[in-house]
């Protein structure tokens, strides 16, 4: 076996390892990471045979040594790296300036070693992180060496194979017309997304701008989603070259500012035209796949039949329910909470972002790690403009309670999904304890608070099971005076209730009653947040349904606030086991491995429906291979999620030739059994994730291919849904 070390595990690093396991059994994989939790998952995810906390173990009997690290950690890596390899070794790198490298070489050395050869795959995404690793990042994209004449030809060979074993094309230039070109087709282009949305960013408004803003921002500045920290490396490594890309694009800028303060049409016209020209061309070397570039922004997902099981074990992300909490209690504690495995979807991205309007730093996410800096209970700003919940109906009710004790005015807005939403169900109760809040004539967002109202604290009664009414009631609970109880007509999640003592904020748990007394003050604390048991539940009812699955799910919460989905499983005869059950940061955790098992249909029991109240959509899919009828009653606040949830999944399930029923309050849907297959065809998620998500699913049993419109909100709630789906083996694909 040839060994290879790969030092560095983010994107690149771990994409060669996971590209290398699905081509070559030859090599033997060593990797290196500065994080313990990066390297485990690596392991875990099979990517590397072994792992090492130094570089010197790592390299000790490399044959081929990959440096895949940030440019600013080139140098004392390859210092590292020089001291322990052995002689017969070639040293390698990914890095996207090579002129730099070679600077950081020179110190060492006075000039470039013969055993290294420096090399730039023209591939990523803006994902970053050892979870973003795709085993086909490299296929048909072009890998970059820049050797000189004293670079070994043994050692130029053996890096253009190990490329090429991974799909890539390689070529070589000079290092001065690398960074050159890399800088105009690159580097150019990520400095300037980064400043335009930096620049709009600024703007008092930029809520409201970015709130009209469609495809032509979203295409223009993906990149600016980048990793920061690999940007700045690369702007301060290939300064000159960017620099040079800056004025020549300020120059046409200038120009083209000229032209339009000056009316001067036939200027643009020759501009635009000639832009236009050369972006097709662009356009057809990438359809020829002489340069593709990777969508990750795809809307229309297209799944066929799973000819073999759904298999492996996978982490799926945070847990939205808990990382939407951990940046609200974190901002209103005193200290710095620490947070891990947050998920970085758009809805918890949404929360981040109206604590940073309110005043508070908050850092990353970064691989899931934040860090709030909490201003204390009382330390939040009146934001400059109106907080922007984009998807999120958790963020804009929890964030009501909040706001409704604070002594400034603000107001909460949301998408389109968001602004049908109903917000009477907190408005009333929040009012009730004294808040000045108004939601539109129907009952919807905007939701405006109006600040510096005392809140009296009193009991309620909840009309509807939900923990969002809750949760906002025992928030706005913490400005009150005295005591703010709240009863629930059935259990709902209780993340608020256990993170607020995890803050060492007391709260009374009495049967349905959960009840604070206004006045305290939370401390900061560390968090971990557990992969999210709702988008855990695609991929259970994925292995439940395909023959031969067997699949396991790491590190899933399974708070008895929200197994709901594992008990219906389980009455539908699914087979799951509930391994290594712990306890972390307050919140139980298990791995669940699923292995296939006939289904049948059941009535499902009401109690259990606000236990699983997300999982309904894919649960429908389940019945519908489920032998027997199965019957959903009490349901009926599936009516008012993201999407009406029962319209949406009966509407696409009967185009797919299954016999289902809506009712108010839930459907009944007549499985076929083991033998049953969807038709195929296209259906809608009307921009519901979840709905996205469950279609996606039936594509696996289905004769042909289910084509998914409108998939792009998947990123609110599980952004590498796509990327852990194909790993499992669903066919997927994706167009924009
Ligand atoms: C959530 C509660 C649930 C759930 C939502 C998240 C929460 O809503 O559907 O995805 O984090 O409190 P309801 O409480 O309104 O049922």
């Amino acid at each position: 076996m040839k060994r290879l070390t790969v030092i560095g595990l983010g994107l690149i690093g771990a994409s060669c390892c996971a590209a290398l396991k699905k081509r070559s059994t030859e090599w033997l994989i060593s990797g290196y990471s500065r994080t313990e939790a990066t390297r485990q998952q690596a392991l875990a995810k099979g990517l590397i045979d072994q792992s090492f906390d130094r570089i010197s173990d790592a390299v000790a009997d490399a044959d081929l040594v990959l440096i895949a690290v940030p440019m600013g950690q080139f140098l004392p890596v390859v210092k590292a790296v020089s001291e322990a390899r052995p002689s017969h070794s070639v040293v390698t790198d990914a890095g996207s300036t090579k002129g730099s490298v070679i600077r950081d070489l020179a110190t060492v050395y006075g000039t470039t070693p013969s055993w290294f050869v420096p090399g730039h795959p023209i591939a990523g995404s803006e994902q970053s992180g050892v979870d973003a690793a795709n085993p086909d990042l490299y296929v048909d994209h072009q890998v970059i060496l820049t050797p000189d004449a004293q670079t070994a030809v043994d050692a130029i060979d053996l890096v253009s194979a190990f490329w090429s074993s991974l799909g890539a094309s390689v070529s070589t230039m000079d290092v001065e017309r690398h960074d050159e070109v890399l800088a105009l087709t690159s580097h150019l282009p990520h400095v300037l997304a980064f400043n335009l949305v930096h620049a709009l960013s600024d703007d008092d408004e930029h809520l409201e701008i970015f709130r009209y803003a469609a495809g032509g921002f979203r295409d223009f500045t993906r990149v600016a989603a980048s990793d920061p920290t690999m940007w700045r490396d690369i702007s301060l490594a290939n300064r000159e070259a960017i620099l040079g890309g800056i004025d020549r694009f300020a120059e046409r800028l200038g120009e083209m500012r000229q032209a339009i303060a000056s009316g001067d049409g036939e200027w643009l016209m020759r501009s635009f035209e000639r832009a236009r020209t050369a972006r097709k061309l662009f356009s057809s070397l990438t359809d020829q796949g002489v340069h593709p570039v990777t969508d990750t922004h795809p809307s229309v997902f297209t799944i066929t039949e799973a000819q073999q099981g759904i298999h492996g074990t996978i982490r799926v992300p945070g847990d939205k329910s808990i990382s939407h909490r951990s940046i609200m209690l974190g901002a209103l504690a005193d200290g710095v909470t620490t947070v891990d495995g947050f998920l970085e979807g758009e809805d918890a991205i949404a929360t981040v972002q109206a604590f940073r309007d309110m005043g508070v730093q908050i850092d990353g996410p970064n691989e899931g790690r934040v860090t709030v800096h909490g201003v204390g209970r009382d330390g939040l700003k009146a934001p400059a403009a109106p907080l922007y919940m984009g998807n999120s109906g958790t963020s804009m009710r929890l964030l009501s309670g909040i706001l409704a004790g604070q002594s400034f005015d603000s107001e909460l807005t949301g998408d389109a999904s968001l602004s049908r939403r109903p917000m009477r169900r907190v408005s009333d109760p929040l009012s009730r304890l004294g808040a000045v809040i108004q939601t539109s004539e129907d009952g919807t967002p905007p939701v405006q608070i109006s600040g510096g109202h005392p809140l009296k604290g009193c009991h309620s009664e909840m009309q509807v099971a939900s923990a969002q009414v809750k949760s906002a009631l025992l928030l706005a609970g913490l400005y009150a005076d005295g005591e703010t109880s709240v009863t629930e007509p059935a259990p709902t999640r209780d993340h608020t209730e256990r993170m607020l003592q995890g803050f060492g904020y007391p709260v009374k748990r009495d049967g349905a009653t959960a009840s604070v007394v206004g006045g305290g003050r939370l401390t900061a604390c560390h968090i971990d947040v557990p992969s999210d048991i709702s988008s855990a539940a695609f991929f259970l009812v994925a292995a439940s349904i395909v023959p031969g699955s067997d699949l396991t799910l790491s590190h899933v919460g399974i708070n008895p606030t929200r197994v709901g989905i594992l008990e219906i499983l389980k009455l539908m005869g699914a087979k799951i086991e509930v391994l290594n059950a712990r306890e972390v940061g307050g919140e139980p955790v298990a791995d669940l491995r699923v292995r296939y098992a006939p289904l049948r249909g059941i009535d499902v029991p009401e109690a259990l429906v606000p236990l699983a109240i997300d999982e309904f959509p894919v649960l429908f899919v389940a019945a519908c291979c489920a032998k027997g009828q199965t019957r959903v009653t009490g349901a009926e606040e599936l009516r008012v999620k993201e999407s009406d949830r029962i319209q949406s999944m009966v509407d696409g399930l009967s185009a797919l030739g299954v016999v289902i029923e809506g009712t108010p309050d839930g459907a009944m849907i007549q499985g076929g059994g083991p033998d049953f297959r969807f038709a195929g065809g296209s259906v809608e998620a009307h921009e519901d994730h979840r709905i996205a998500m469950a279609f996606s699913v039936a594509g696996l049993m289905s004769c042909e291919p289910i084509v998914v419109n409108d998939c792009a909100n998947v990123a609110t709630s599980f952004p590498n849904f796509v990327g852990l789906a194909r790993e499992t083996g669903f066919p997927l694909t994706v167009s924009p």
